[in-house]
């Protein structure tokens, strides 16, 4: 061996550097050459002892030199390629442009609505009961007294998805749920899905909202239910708020009535959201029906209870003076952010 095979060694590197396109060819490239046991330098320097003795200096110093050649040769490929890498994104991104902001999600007007019904019934002491949203015909119509040949049972007005499993017209069934599992005293409201085929327009939509309130135990009045709908009323609309209770017939009660506030816009002098008539109907109410009671084995002259239904998406229409329901699921950002709250 001699000075040329080093030459001739550090030409081959050159031609192989040049060939090294990303990272892992030059770590290769680097063990090739400079790994202590199987490098071509390593080689050489094993081999110097057999050198003659007259080119041995000179040729120890050579492959020294081309060993640090070859390093710095190697360190310097991998910073241009990196430079090289960061290039092609800034050639590809422009970095100096202005970012898009992303936009800031809030709560549905809907969801605020049933968290503010929620939180002014909590306050009053009463839980959160959750129920299914797909429910049996006894749970939805019959546990609740709606007889068989009611009309809101037929299958036109209701999403059935066997002959026994319908998805819940409403969130009365909900109370049969909550007695069936706890004794009285009991004071629940369940705020939920309900859904019903009705033809799409300003005010009905095939699914909606609505919040179900119960209330059992002994010695429980009209007068009770009253005074809690009066403090509903006021938390929600406002301290001036009257409430006014009509008869009315729902099968799950006894007596039922359905509950106006006083028009919280126009004060009862008229207006387009109380048509005029100063008053706005917000919920259906009444005392619980004793057969209710018998049904989820309640002694019915033991307890008694009053209940209550509301419709969250029309309460979140009265309250902005909303026209059309429709507003609410077509999720137009233009529409919803004017609801941040
Ligand atoms: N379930 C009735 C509906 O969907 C609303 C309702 C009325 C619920 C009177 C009640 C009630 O609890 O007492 O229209």
């Amino acid at each position: 061996m001699d000075l040329t095979d080093i030459e001739a060694l550090e030409a081959r590197f050159n031609g192989e550097l040049q060939a090294c396109a990303d990272d892992r060819a030059l770590t290769a490239l680097h063990d090739a050459y400079l790994s202590r046991k199987r490098g071509h330098i390593g080689e050489i320097m094993r081999q110097l002892p057999q050198v003659d003795p007259s080119v041995r200096g000179a040729v120890g110093q050579r492959a020294n030199a081309l060993k640090r050649r070859v390093e710095e040769a190697i360190e310097k490929r991998r910073a241009e390629l990196a430079e090289a890498a960061q290039q092609a994104i800034v050639d590809l991104v422009d970095v100096t442009l202005p970012g898009i902001r992303p936009r800031r999600g809030f709560i549905h007007p809907i969801s605020q609505t049933r968290r503010e019904i929620c939180r002014i019934f909590m306050q009053m002491g009463y839980s959160i009961e959750d129920g299914p949203e797909l429910d049996t015909e006894y749970y939805n119509f019959e546990a609740a007294n709606i007889p068989r040949d009611h009309p809101a049972r037929d299958a036109q007005d209701s999403f059935y998805v066997t002959d026994d499993l319908l998805l819940r017209t409403h969130t009365t069934p909900v109370q049969i749920h909550a007695m069936e599992r706890r004794k009285p005293p009991l004071r629940i409201i369940a705020p939920g899905r309900v859904f019903r085929r009705d033809a799409t327009d300003a005010t009905h939509t095939p699914m909606f909202f609505q919040v179900e309130g119960l209330v059992v135990g002994k010695g429980i009045s009209f007068a009770h239910l009253r005074g809690t709908l009066q403090t509903f009323a006021h938390m929600m609309f406002g301290p001036d708020v009257k409430l006014r209770l009509r008869p009315s017939y729902f099968p799950f009660v006894e007596p039922g009535a359905e509950v106006d506030i006083s028009c919280f816009l126009c004060k009862g002098n008229g207006c387009r959201v109380c048509k005029d008539s100063g008053w706005i109907e917000i919920l259906g109410a009444g005392m619980v029906h004793p057969a209710l009671f018998d049904r989820v084995g309640y002694d019915r002259k033991e307890v008694t209870g009053f209940a209550f239904g509301m419709g969250i998406d029309r309460i979140t229409l009265l309250k902005h003076g909303i026209e059309d329901t429709r507003l609410f699921f077509e999720n137009d950002y233009r529409f919803l952010s004017q609801f941040r709250s």
